[in-house]
């Protein structure tokens, strides 16, 4: 073999060999998270160094103390920390990680990375070969909302997942989308879940009466106050009427059929026998065009959603051509795009 043959082999064999080791980023991730490395270097107050970040974590065994460094030492590689004056700071996707930071994503990656959630990925090519509805079925043997509902831990986590995406969610939408809202007087978030945005949402309009509509165990203790309701229901069945209906995160959950179930009770929802017709607003992806487009990270994190919804749901993530097919297939008549999440997009939808 020659020298460029040789060089190429190697640099192939490098490329599998870090496609496979992709998880040790992650779970190396969730060790620091679940050690509190990234508060305890914040409240350090300046660059902290291995001694004192060991020395700052009581409850570490002292035989493990020398390992510290090499979990950081791919966190650092990674982009979560950086190294000045010999210590480690922080950046900002590591700030994304603080207890107090309002917009803290720690709860998001608790969820996905739980053994519950990491089990399934395993059965995904078993999946490709039975007739089971997703893989998370064929490892647990029920849906992922069945298992919600009898594993509170599962239920909980997953609950303070979807919390914490719509706290970041709430501030861009009250923040950058206030016409979105304007002339409404009712709204109802659909799939709510235990109500952070409707919550946000209702204090940020005080004139907007607001229900937070899901299935009934997830709103179990909730209270009403203000402007803000909580009703238990089953979207398929029915939704209650209002001016405008909010699925922050539901059509992704569900294939063609079903959306095309829950886009028209949300149809009759706004309609409720009157002339003049509210919207839906729909918070989700719409896959970037060029799926192939090396390198970019937003891409890739539209692909793995669309994976995450294959191995959990019967959903995907959708083109805008496939959401138009949808959007027509339901009865409405036009639709406005507005990419304003990152890799999601705000959906106003017009019967
Ligand atoms: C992916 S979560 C999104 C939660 C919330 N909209 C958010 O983005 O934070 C989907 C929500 O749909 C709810 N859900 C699932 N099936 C439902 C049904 N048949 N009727 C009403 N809500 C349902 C779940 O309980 C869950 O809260």
């Amino acid at each position: 073999m020659d020298k460029a043959n040789l060089n190429e082999l190697l640099q192939a064999q490098a490329h599998v060999w870090n496609h496979m080791f992709s998880f040790i980023r992650s779970m190396s991730l969730k060790s620091a998270i679940d050690l509190g490395i990234p508060d305890i270097i914040q409240n350090h107050g300046k660059p902290m160094t291995v001694t004192e970040l060991v020395a700052a974590m009581p409850t570490l065994n002292p035989t493990k103390a020398c390992n510290i460094n090499r979990v950081m030492r791919v966190l650092v590689h990674s982009g979560f920390f950086d190294v000045e004056e010999d210590g480690y700071v922080l950046t900002d996707a590591s700030r994304l990680l603080l207890k107090d930071n309002p917009l803290s994503v720690t709860p998001f990656i608790k969820f996905v990375l739980d053994p519950v959630i990491i089990g399934p990925w395993h059965f995904l090519g078993a999946w490709f070969q039975n007739d089971d509805g997703n893989s998370f079925e064929t490892a647990h043997g029920k849906t992922c909302w069945d298992y919600c509902r009898h594993d509170p831990r599962v239920g909980n986590l997953f609950n303070e997942a979807m919390s914490s995406d719509s706290r970041l969610v709430s501030s861009v939408v009250i923040d950058k989308c206030r016409g979105v809202f304007e002339g409404l007087n009712s709204l109802v978030d659909v799939g709510g879940g235990t109500g952070t945005l409707g919550r946000a949402i209702a204090a940020a309009f005080p004139h907007l009466n607001c229900t937070v509509f899901d299935l009934p165990h997830v709103l179990d203790g909730l209270q009403d106050g203000g402007n803000l309701r909580y009703v238990g229901g089953d979207m398929f069945e029915g939704v209650p009427p209002a001016d405008a209906v909010l699925l922050k995160w539901i059509l992704h959950d569900w294939n063609d059929d079903e959306c095309l179930k829950i886009l028209k009770r949300c149809k009759e929802a706004i309609s409720n026998g009157k002339e003049e017709r509210g919207k839906v607003i729909i918070i989700d992806m719409v896959l970037m065009e060029d799926v192939n487009e090396e390198g970019s990270n937003s891409v890739k994190t539209q692909l793995f959603f669309d994976m995450l919804m294959m191995m959990m749901t019967s959903g995907r993530e959708r083109r805008e051509e496939e959401w138009a097919d949808l959007f027509v297939a339901a009865g409405f008549c036009h639709y406005k795009i507005t990419p304003i999440f990152g890799v999601r997009s705000l959906i106003e939808l017009y019967p």
